[in-house]
C-alpha cells in the first residue's frame, strides 16, 4: 500500500456531502434517485450513512436486511459518492428494549430509562456490547470490499453516564485496578473527612452530587467505559477491513469525555461543529471559541488533517433562536474549519425529514425537494470551492505556540469547591489566553498537560491547578533547554487526586516559577485591582477574579499590584530557569492586557503570523496551512463590517479568481477568502 497524506485515503479531495438518511425513505424511489441529481449538482462526494438505521438493518433479532444499503451505496459510488458507513448503536430497536432492558441505561437513582430517544445506551451491559459487535461485523462482512466504503463512522455522539449495577460493579472493579488497595485509595481520597473511608470496595457508588476525587474518578471511568465500549464496536471493523479508517464523531470541548482517550482509538478524528454568527456582538468571542476547538482537533494527531463531520447548511433546531445564516456566513464558517486543519465540510442534514424531532433542523434539501433555494446554492457554491483544494488536502501546519487545554484539570477546577463558587471559568480563561494569537494570525495548537511539548517555542498552560504525575518534569525540561512558559494563579494546587499539594504553592511547579503564592483573594464580579509594570508594558492593567499573592524567590519582578492591601505585592514575574523562562501573571488580566503582554512576547520570540506579529483588524483572522509547496493563508472575517487588512509588501494570489493581491487585502463582512502566498 501506497503511504498516502489524505486522511480517508480513498478520497484525495476535500470531503464534501453529510449525513443521509434514506432508511426514512425506502418507500420513495423517486425521492433517492432525485437525491443523487441533487449530490451531484452540490459537488457532494462523500455521505454518512446508516447512523440511526437499526431496525432497518435488523428488523428482527438476527433478520438482516442488508439489500437496501447495498443498493444505496453501489448507486451513490456509481454517481461519485463514497459512504462513510456508521454502525447503529446510537440508537436501538425497540424489540431489542423489549426482550433485553439491560441495553438501556440506568439514572443516578437506579431507575431504567423507558425506551426512546437515543444516545442512551448502558455502555457495560453484555447484551448490548454483543448485539453491537453482531451487526458490526456483519456490516464489515458484506460492506468491507465495496469500493464505495471510505471510512467508519462508530456510533453517534458517545455520551453521557449510566448508573446500573452492571455499570457500578466495573466502577469498582476499575478502581481496584487504578490503586491496588483499599488503603491507598482511602489515603489519596482523603477519605477520613466527613468519616468516608470505605471497607470493602463494594461501598463505593457513584456520586449524587460533588465529592471531589469520588467525582473525579467517576468521570475517568465513564470516559474508560466509553472508549472500551467503542474499542469492542470496532473489533469486526478492524478484524475484517484493517485499511478502512475509524472515527467517531465528537462534540469539541463536550465536558463528559477526556477526549483525548480517543484519540489511540480513532484513525482520524472528527467533530460536529454548530457556530451561529448572527451579526450579535457576541460573534468574534465565538469564532476565537470555534478556531480554538478546531485547533484542539488538529492538535489531537499532531497536526494531521481532522473531519468537520458535521454541520448545519442552515439553521439548527435545538438552539435557543434557530435563525438563518446571514449571506457568506455558510461559506465562512466551513472555510474555517478547513483553515484550522479540516478536511471536510459536511453537515447535518442531506435531507430533511418529514416527521420526529429533526424536521425542523436545517438541511441541504429541505421538505420543497428541489434544488431552488438559498441554501442549496450556498451548498453548491462551496462544493465548487472544496473542488479546487485538492492541493491543500493532508497538509498542515507545525505551531511554535501552544495551549494546555485539560479535559481533567477542568473536571477538578469545577468539582471543587473554592475558592469562588462560579466565574473560575477553565475554559473560558485558555481561550482569553489563545485570543491574542488568533488576533494576529499566529498558529497555536491546543494540547493537554500530557502532550509532547518540546517542540514549542512557547507553552502558556492557563490554571494548571491539577498538576499529574510526569508534568512537572516536562515543563522543567521544556523550560531548561531554552522554552518559554507562562503559568498563571491557581496553579499547582492538587495532584491527579485533588488532594493539596504541601509545602507552599504551586507545589511542584514552586522551582521551576521561582515564587511562592502565600494566599489567593478572589474578588466580586464588579471589584479590580489595578497592577503597573515597570519598562515591559505601556499601561496599567487590572487584576480580576483571581489576585494570587506570591512571594519573589528565584523569580524577578515584572508588574506589581498597585491597590487592595497587597499593594507592592508582586503580580507578574518571570524565572530563569536553564536556557528559557517561566513566566507567572499572579492575576486574571483581561483581554487589553493579554494583548499586549502576547503581542510584546510574540514579537521577542519572532513567532508571527502571515503579516508579522501587529494585530489584525477587530473580527478579522488569517490562518495559515499548507506544505512546502502551497503555502495558504485562509482570510476569515467575522464582522458584519467591510474591511481592509494592510499587506506591507506581502504578494497574495486569490485561489479561486486568481486575482493577484497587493497593498490590502479587502474582505466584505462575513468574507472569507483563500490565498496562496506568492514568492
Ligand atoms: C448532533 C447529532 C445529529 C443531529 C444534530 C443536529 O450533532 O449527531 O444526529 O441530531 O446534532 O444538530
Ligand atoms: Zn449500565
Amino acid at each position: 500500500m501506497s503511504v498516502c497524506k489524505n486522511v480517508v485515503p480513498r478520497i484525495p479531495h476535500m470531503l464534501h456531502g453529510g449525513d443521509y438518511n434514506p432508511d426514512q425513505w425506502l418507500d420513495r424511489p423517486d425521492v433517492l434517485a432525485e437525491d443523487l441529481r441533487l449530490m451531484k449538482a452540490a459537488g457532494c462526494n462523500v455521505v454518512s450513512l446508516g447512523i440511526f438505521a437499526w431496525t432497518a438493518l435488523e428488523p428482527q433479532e438476527g433478520v438482516y436486511r442488508f439489500e437496501w444499503l447495498e443498493d444505496v451505496m453501489t448507486r451513490l459510488f456509481e454517481n461519485g459518492v463514497y459512504t462513510i458507513l456508521a454502525t447503529p448503536s446510537g440508537a436501538r430497536p425497540a424489540w431489542m428494549a423489549q426482550q433485553y432492558p439491560e441495553v438501556l441505561r440506568c439514572g443516578p437513582d437506579g431507575r431504567r430509562a423507558a425506551y426512546g430517544s437515543r444516545h442512551n445506551h448502558c455502555p457495560s451491559s453484555p447484551v448490548y456490547r454483543e448485539k453491537t459487535t453482531a451487526i458490526n461485523r456483519r456490516l464489515a462482512e458484506r460492506f468491507g470490499r465495496h469500493p464505495g466504503l471510505a471510512l467508519w463512522h462508530v456510533s453517534n455522539e458517545y455520551s453521557g453516564e449510566c448508573f446500573c449495577p452492571l455499570c457500578i460493579a466495573a466502577f469498582q472493579q476499575w478502581l481496584q485496578e487504578r490503586y491496588g488497595t483499599l488503603e491507598v485509595l482511602n489515603s489519596k481520597w482523603w477519605t477520613a473527612f466527613w468519616s468516608h473511608t470505605y471497607t470493602d470496595w463494594s461501598q463505593i457508588v457513584p456520586p449524587d452530587k460533588c465529592v471531589n476525587a469520588l467525582s473525579l474518578n467517576w468521570k475517568r471511568w465513564v470516559t474508560h467505559q466509553t472508549v472500551d465500549f467503542m474499542q469492542n464496536e470496532i473489533l469486526p471493523l478492524r478484524e475484517i477491513t484493517p485499511e478502512i479508517p475509524v472515527t467517531t464523531n465528537l462534540m469539541g470541548t463536550f465536558p463528559g469525555l477526556d477526549y483525548h482517550k480517543f484519540v489511540p482509538v480513532c484513525d482520524v478524528m472528527s467533530w460536529d461543529a454548530y457556530p451561529a454568527y448572527h451579526d450579535r456582538p457576541e460573534d468574534v468571542s465565538l469564532a476565537v471559541q470555534f478556531s480554538f476547538t478546531h485547533d484542539i482537533f488538529r492538535a489531537f494527531k499532531q497536526g494531521k488533517p481532522w473531519l468537520l463531520m458535521e454541520s448545519s447548511p442552515s439553521a439548527t433546531n435545538w438552539m435557543p433562536v434557530g435563525k438563518l445564516k446571514r449571506p457568506g456566513v455558510h461559506r465562512l464558517t466551513s472555510l474555517q474549519a478547513l483553515a484550522h486543519g479540516a478536511d471536510s465540510v459536511q453537515y447535518f442534514q442531506w435531507r430533511a425529514g418529514r416527521g420526529a424531532h429533526e424536521k425542523f433542523h436545517g438541511a441541504v434539501v429541505t421538505h420543497d425537494g428541489s434544488g431552488h433555494t438559498r441554501v442549496f446554492r450556498d451548498v453548491a457554491e462551496l462544493g465548487q470551492t472544496l473542488g479546487q483544494l485538492d492541493a491543500l488536502v493532508g497538509t498542515s501546519i507545525k505551531p511554535a505556540v501552544a495551549v494546555i487545554y485539560d479535559w481533567e484539570n477542568r473536571w477538578a477546577i469545577d468539582e471543587s469547591s473554592g475558592p469562588r463558587r462560579e466565574r473560575k471559568d477553565y475554559l473560558e480563561t485558555c481561550v482569553s489566553h489563545y485570543l491574542p494569537f488568533w488576533q494576529r494570525g499566529i498558529p497555536v495548537d491546543v494540547v493537554s498537560m500530557d502532550a509532547d511539548i518540546s517542540n514549542y517555542s512557547l507553552v502558556i498552560a492557563p490554571m494548571l491547578y491539577m498538576v499529574k504525575p510526569g508534568v512537572t518534569q516536562r515543563l522543567e525540561e521544556f523550560v531548561k533547554n531554552g522554552g518559554n512558559l507562562v503559568a498563571t494563579y491557581w496553579s499547582g494546587i492538587v495532584d491527579e487526586d485533588d488532594c493539596c499539594y504541601l509545602g507552599g504553592r504551586p507545589g511542584p511547579l514552586r522551582k521551576l516559577l521561582g515564587i511562592w503564592s502565600e494566599e489567593i483573594d478572589v474578588l466580586y464580579d464588579d471589584e479590580a485591582v489595578p497592577v503597573k509594570f515597570g519598562a515591559i508594558l505601556s499601561k496599567e492593567y487590572h487584576g480580576r477574579i483571581f489576585c494570587d499573592l506570591i512571594h519573589a524567590e528565584a523569580a524577578q519582578v515584572l508588574g506589581e499590584y498597585t491597590g487592595e492591601f497587597y499593594a507592592g505585592r508582586p503580580a507578574l514575574t518571570v524565572n530563569r530557569f536553564g536556557a528559557g523562562r517561566a513566566f507567572y501573571q499572579a492575576f486574571r488580566g483581561d483581554d487589553a492586557f493579554l494583548d499586549e503582554f502576547y503581542g510584546a512576547l510574540a514579537a521577542e520570540l519572532k513567532i508571527s503570523g502571515p503579516l508579522g506579529t501587529s494585530r489584525l483588524p477587530a473580527g478579522v483572522t488569517l490562518q495559515y496551512r499548507g506544505d512546502a509547496k502551497h503555502n495558504y493563508v485562509f482570510a476569515l472575517n467575522f464582522s458584519a463590517e467591510e474591511c481592509s487588512v494592510p499587506l506591507d509588501g506581502i504578494n497574495l494570489q486569490d485561489v479561486e479568481s486568481g486575482e493577484c493581491v497587493s497593498g490590502e487585502l479587502l474582505l466584505t463582512g462575513h468574507g472569507s477568502r483563500i490565498l496562496q502566498v506568492n514568492g
